[in-house]
């Protein structure tokens, strides 16, 4: 992701489809603040992607080492070596299409041209059916369904773990 890309994400964070994941304890302007620090500081803790489809932007992602987070990774359960993610399809025309599940694809893929073979550990909102879908079809598997301490309210999220590759 570069500042450029920061527009298009301040638009879809306003789509109600990502709203309703996204912002329900904050505001666009405030994850927009956020992401702005983190695409300036690219090799800071938390890695901020542009997803694009035939060369057109259409959501991003981010991802980090549970590690350098020891709170959030104790609160949600995390390995030391595992990494976690958060991403959002933004073009309200590309949901339902399959296009997640190749992002979520290319997140694994993209992460581990860094960690090699690393593991991940992913918690989205229990009720969110289409993240917890893109994942499994991914091959992550459900390790547990609850509220996080750390998390801002108290709705159950379902953790899920892809293991490291060549792993058990
Ligand atoms: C979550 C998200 C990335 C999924 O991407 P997508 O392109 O819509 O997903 P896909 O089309 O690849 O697959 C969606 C799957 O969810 C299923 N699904 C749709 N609605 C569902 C529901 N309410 N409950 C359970 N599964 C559901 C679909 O049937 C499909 O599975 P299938 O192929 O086995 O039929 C995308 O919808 C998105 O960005 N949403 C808003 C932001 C968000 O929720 N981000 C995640 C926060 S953790």
């Amino acid at each position: 992701m570069t500042l450029d890309d920061l527009p298009a994400v301040a638009r879809w964070l306003r789509e109600p489809h990502v709203a309703r994941w996204w912002t329900p304890e904050t505001t666009p302007e405030a994850e927009i603040d956020e992401f702005r620090a983190r695409v300036d500081a690219p090799d800071g803790a938390t890695r901020m992607c542009s997803v694009d489809l035939g060369g057109r932007p259409i959501g991003w992602c981010q991802w980090y080492r549970w590690a350098d987070d020891p709170d959030d990774a104790g609160a949600i359960g995390a390995l030391a070596s595992e990494i976690g993610a958060d991403y959002a399809i933004g073009e309200p025309a590309q949901i339902g299409r399959g296009v997640g599940t190749a992002m979520i694809a290319a997140l694994v893929a993209h992460v581990r041209t860094h960690h090699p073979g690393a593991g991940l550990l992913v918690a989205p909102e229990a009720a969110n059916g289409p993240s917890r879908r893109v994942l499994e079809k991914n091959g992550f598997s459900l390790v547990e369904v609850r509220p996080i301490d750390t998390e801002p309210h108290t709705r159950p999220m379902a953790v899920y773990r892809l293991p490291p590759a060549g792993g058990c």
